[in-house]
């Protein structure tokens, strides 16, 4: 199948159909969840979590992110490979080109992600063509600052704030928007207000995609998993059928629910 592209997910916005995107970090999931026809693949440094057994995604590196992109885009055909800058990877432009530049050339990403308005930083990098998507709202590169995973944008002022970041991201020329753990009247507005696409978490239902950790989808592990995540295993086949229905209930707005949002 044709790879898609950042045009084909902004064509999906504009005509109202919802993107789907899960996290990968290996081939054998990347192949899967391509077949089932995902279409953003994000590998996240929640890789440091999942895969790593670290409390954060702080302790996760440049190598880390190069490794485990190239695992999951070379073995996906049609989805979208967009990987994460990883914390303190791209506090100034010239330092976030040369790790963009590597999770592009050894990690073979079409698109980095980067947390907060670093609005510099992001114009830089488009200006350089690199692709960027910005993350708003919980910021887990900054939990030790936050001092833990909370809802963020409750009350008007910092509502006000992170939908003026969002336009802002949007004109240094982001082509995409994660916004996590927001509530979802705020989200509605900021998708509605952005021409990109907006891809939530913990965000409602009215965003232009969902994206979820896979391992907390499927289940896998011991940890508490966040509201916002439903188990796609609980009455599944298998792990396709289960990303299959995840995919299906993105699609039709089936998930999130309520219960899953703020
Ligand atoms: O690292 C990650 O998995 C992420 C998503 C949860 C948005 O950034
Ligand atoms: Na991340």
């Amino acid at each position: 199948a044709k790879s898609l592209t950042i045009s084909d997910l902004a064509a999906m916005k504009r005509n109202g159909d919802k993107i789907s995107c899960l996290t990968a970090y290996d081939a054998s999931f990347a192949v899967l969840l391509d077949q089932v026809g995902i279409d953003v693949l994000l590998v996240g440094d929640s890789l440091g979590m999942v895969i790593q057994g670290a409390n954060s995604t702080v302790p996760v590196t440049v190598d880390d992110m190069a490794y485990h992109c190239r695992c999951v885009a070379g073995a996906a055909q049609r989805a979208f490979i967009v990987a994460d800058l990883p914390f303190a990877s791209y506090a100034e432009p010239t330092q976030a080109l040369a790790n963009a530049a590597r999770l592009m050339q050894q990690g073979m990403a079409r698109m980095v992600k980067l947390e907060g308005a670093k609005i510099d930083v992001v114009r830089f990098l488009v200006d350089q063509g690199v692709p960027v998507c910005g993350h708003l709202g919980l910021l887990p590169q900054s939990v030790n600052r936050l001092g833990g995973y909370r809802v963020q944008g409750r009350d008007a002022a910092q509502a006000e704030a992170i939908l003026r970041e969002a336009q802002q991201l949007e004109q240094a020329g982001a082509g995409l928007l994660v916004l996590e753990c927001v509530p979802a009247s705020l989200a509605r507005t900021i998708s509605q207000t952005l021409a990109i696409p907006v891809i939530g978490i913990g965000a409602g239902v009215d965003c232009d995609g969902q994206v979820l950790v896979l391992y907390d989808m499927l289940n896998i592990g011991a940890g508490n998993r966040p509201r916002f995540s439903r188990n796609f295993m609980a009455g599944a086949a298998s792990i396709e059928d289960a990303v299959a229905r995840y995919h299906q209930a993105v699609k039709t707005a089936q998930f999130p629910g309520l219960e899953h949002s703020y």
